[in-house]
């Protein structure tokens, strides 16, 4: 992680730039920690280093709040604190357009920081270049790319959503080691242990939506709550009807060709959708590649036989040469099972790129 990230340093690291760089991870961990409350606005953080000093803190606001620069601002005022000749520290290039609230590059100018350093430029037309020009012509020194690397993996669900006009895709599934995430009974509940089950309704609380199939809603009943880990409950949507009475309720019923149905839920505001099967969903979705990440908890259990519910129902590979091919990012024990992380490969990767040491596994998640 910045500052002591991986990339080998070819020259030595000044003080100075060993701090920007300590302040910048601060403001990543920032917005890390709002992540999944600020839909349909990035998770951004935010920290202003007071001409002789002090630091203050930010993060965004859930709609219709303050954004995490003015946050930070605020903090400053409240503590007597004068933010003129401050240095701000931002993941993500500070707005130029007036939406619910004002734009940040006047705060910021208005308040007469001296230096903004910022992680990431706002792939969002409606900034993208632009903050950071109003702030220059200010008489704002601005400083980009510091940290990139760890801002952009921590905002890179939103830097596609506005890339794309579609939320970045989550598939969370539980399995048998054997790929079976049911039984023939249509039972499935619980496959993986109360710690797995803990570290996925974490990933429910860092998103701010989840989806499931009408199969699922029928036979597990689920209500997509976070109550298993702190954070809040993800908006819910159910591709197809959900029975009136069904626990999901209130959600959202979607319905129609995916690439539309996920350019509807941006439309309105998704940026991160967790997609929690079941079997039929997750291979429509899997097969339309339409998937960023996928995310399989592992029990050390079998099901056998050949009448189970697979991971991806739907027509599937037909030849070796048909392998769907991902990229493994992360493979962590939870409890008694394994949770792995997986990418789609990107054009220039080959089948082995970016596996994982096999003493990863034997690490135990924070959580
Ligand atoms: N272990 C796990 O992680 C896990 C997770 C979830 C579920 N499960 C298990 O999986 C089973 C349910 O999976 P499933 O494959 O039967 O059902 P499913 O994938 O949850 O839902 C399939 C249904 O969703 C609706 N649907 C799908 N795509 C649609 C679209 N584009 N537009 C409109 N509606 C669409 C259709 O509903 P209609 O039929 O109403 O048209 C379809 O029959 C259960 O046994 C459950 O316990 C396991």
């Amino acid at each position: 992680m910045c500052p002591d990230g991986p990339a080998p340093r070819s020259e030595p690291v000044s003080p100075a730039a060993h701090s920007d760089a300590a302040h910048m991870a601060r403001a990543v961990a920032l917005g890390e920690g709002v992540r999944g409350t600020t839909a349909p606005n990035p998770w951004v953080g935010a920290v202003l280093v007071a001409a002789d000093g002090t630091a203050f803190e930010g993060a965004t606001e859930p709609p219709p709040g303050r954004h995490a620069e003015i946050v930070a601002l605020d903090a400053a005022r409240a503590a007597g604190a004068d933010p003129e000749g401050a240095t701000l520290y931002t993941t993500l290039e500070p707005c130029s357009h007036t939406g619910r609230t004002a734009p940040c590059v006047e705060a910021v100018i208005e308040a007469r920081v001296a230096r903004v350093f910022v992680g990431v430029t706002d792939p969002d037309p409606k900034v993208s270049g632009r903050g950071r020009t109003l702030l220059i012509d200010g008489g704002v020194d601005v400083r980009e790319g510091l940290c990139a690397q760890d801002v952009t993996a921590s905002l890179e669900p939103y830097m596609q959503q506005r890339r794309t006009g579609r939320p970045w895709v989550v598939l969370k599934l539980a399995a048998t080691l054997d790929g079976r995430i049911g039984a023939p009974d249509g039972t499935s509940q619980w496959i993986t242990s109360p710690a797995a089950r803990a570290d996925a309704h974490a990933l429910r609380a860092r998103c701010d939506a989840v989806l499931v199939g009408a199969g699922t809603v029928r036979a597990d009943n689920p209500s997509l709550t976070v109550r298993d880990s702190p954070g809040t409950d993800p908006r819910r949507f159910v591709l197809g009807t959900a029975p009136s009475g069904a626990n999901v309720h209130p959600c959202t019923e979607v319905s129609g060709p995916l690439r539309e149905v996920l350019e509807a839920l941006a439309a309105d505001g998704v940026v991160e959708l967790l997609v929690e099967g079941g079997a039929h969903v997750a291979g429509e979705f899997h097969r339309a590649g339409l998937v960023d990440e996928y995310v399989v908890y592992l029990a050390p259990a079998l099901m056998g036989g050949d009448d189970g519910l697979p991971l991806l129902a739907g027509a599937g590979a037909t030849s070796i040469d048909e392998l769907w091919r991902g990229r493994v990012t992360s493979a962590i024990r939870v409890g008694p099972d394994l949770r792995i992380t997986l990418r789609p490969l990107t054009h220039r990767e080959g089948p082995s790129a970016g596996t994982v040491a096999a003493d990863e596994v034997a690490g135990h998640p924070a959580s």
